[in-house]
């Protein structure tokens, strides 16, 4: 079978991209990485990814006359190099109903939190605050809402009494690290089948 050409959109530090691009040149995952796009020219993923002999560049949204108008950027890159699947990697940006229509059910996301609790933005802080005692993270489907997509992949983890958002945040994202690429894996291995919201692993 061809292997699926995986392609990054990304915001910041870039840890769960690299994580999952190392298992891409590891052959872990059956894959190939596209291009890393970024919407901030100070993204450390960008020098990763770099380093990493990956293709990255920078769409600056400002520079486009619309939301539809940058992700039409975003897709004609995307499309140059052939993308199966797009992962948001820590991509601290809505993607238009315009987007994730081209890319339906091809887009996978990690959320710091289970879904459906704490969507959008500080996860981490909405579960402490809300005092939760477990909490964790969720790879999913990318839809037309925030962080409403299909469920592929979750993992809970304790919140312990003397947690900050930062030791918070630092586990979850240990799990993140897991939780990801195995995600990427299983799309990649053509194992992962949609049926309305649920998501079946052959
Ligand atoms: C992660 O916590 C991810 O779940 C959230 O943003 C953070 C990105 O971290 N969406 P990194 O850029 O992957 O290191």
């Amino acid at each position: 079978m061809k292997k699926k050409v995986v392609s990054f959109l990304v915001s910041g530090r870039g840890s769960n991209f690299k994580t999952v691009a190392e298992k891409i040149a590891s052959g872990y995952i059956p894959a190939v990485s596209g291009v890393v796009l970024s919407n901030r020219a100070d993204a450390l993923a960008l020098e990763t990814a770099r380093a990493m002999g990956i293709p990255a560049c920078t769409v600056l949204p400002a520079r486009y006359s619309s939301r539809e108008a940058h992700e039409e950027a975003l897709i004609r890159e995307l499309e140059a190099r052939k993308t199966d699947l797009v992962v948001a990697a820590g991509y601290m940006r809505i993607l238009t109903p315009y987007f994730v229509r081209q890319y339906k059910n091809r887009i996978i996301n990690i959320h710091p939190a289970l879904l459906p609790s704490f969507p959008g933005v500080d996860a981490q802080t909405q579960a402490l605050h809300y005092g939760v005692k477990i909490t964790g993270c969720t790879a999913h489907f990318i839809d037309e809402g925030t962080d409403t997509g299909p469920i592929i992949l979750q993992k809970a983890i304790a919140v312990e009494e003397n947690d900050t958002v930062e030791s918070l945040s630092k586990r979850i994202l240990i799990e993140e690290h897991r939780v990801l690429p195995e995600a990427v894996k299983l799309f990649c291995e053509g194992r992962l089948r949609v049926d309305g919201r649920r998501v079946n692993i052959l």
